[in-house]
């Protein structure tokens, strides 16, 4: 069984709402609770952590989950939760991407679960652009063949050990996911694709998206997402 860390410390300076972004409200809860109770229902989480902002514990009042104050950047927020988790495996989640569902959780956990060489499983997008390698005089010098590339998601899933040695040694400041600091350490990460949408809220035009994608999702997965806390 797997220990998630949902990571809601973020100020959401781009979406400007005014407070913590994981407090927006997005098909009618606040938008972390989603991740929470995808966390609960997926069969291999048996705890769940949530990391949020310094002095907002009390606005976060989903009982399924542990809560610890987060840091001044992702990592550190991550660094926070993974003090408290004890299992072998840890799974890494944005509570910026609603979305997730038990079965994106369960088949990341499984995947990690069933090859005892990895380290990692992160779930990951083809890239549909293009993608340039573009220099500070705005010229192209390169154009990636895209069929290698993919875009990293989460969640992400790692071996505690594996997650905790990275995080002692890596460079959390530029760190731009919790995989890049595993992979640095030289430990081995598979990406498995995404089955369907998980947008990232980032921009207030991303709530517009996520909404649409929600309220065309019900009556299709309706069990688990209507179900309350
Ligand atoms: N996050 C966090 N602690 C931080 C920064 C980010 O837990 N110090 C979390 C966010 O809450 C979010 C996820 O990391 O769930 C991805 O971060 P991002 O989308 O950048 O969210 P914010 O940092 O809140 O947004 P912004 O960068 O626009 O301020
Ligand atoms: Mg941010």
């Amino acid at each position: 069984m797997a220990t998630a860390i949902i990571v809601a410390a973020g100020s959401g300076e781009r979406l400007g709402a005014g407070g913590p972004k994981a407090l927006v409200e997005v098909a009618g809860r606040p938008m972390y609770e989603w991740s929470v109770i995808a966390c609960e229902d997926s069969s291999r989480i048996e705890r769940t952590v949530l990391a949020v902002p310094p002095g907002e514990a009390e606005s976060f009042t989903v009982a399924a989950a542990v809560v610890v104050e987060g840091g001044a950047t992702r990592s550190e927020s991550v660094a926070a939760g993974l003090e408290v988790a004890e299992s072998d495996i840890v799974v890494i989640h944005d509570a910026a991407r609603p979305m997730v569902t038990p079965e994106l959780f369960d088949a990341a956990i499984s995947a990690l679960a069933g090859d005892p060489d990895l380290d990692g499983v992160i779930v990951a997008a083809p890239v549909s652009d293009t993608v340039k390698q573009v220099g500070p005089d705005g010229l192209v010098s390169r154009t990636l063949d895209r069929s290698e590339l993919m875009a990293a998601r989460t969640p992400q899933v790692f071996r505690r050990e594996a997650l905790v040695k990275a995080f002692a040694g890596g460079d959390l400041a530029s760190a731009t996911d919790d995989a890049s600091l595993v992979e640095a350490a030289g430990g081995r990460v598979a990406a498995i694709e995404l089955p369907g949408p998980n947008p990232k809220v980032t921009w207030p035009t991303d709530l517009d998206v996520v909404e649409a994608l929600f309220a065309r999702s019900r009556g299709r997965v309706p069990d688990w997402r209507v179900r309350g806390c």
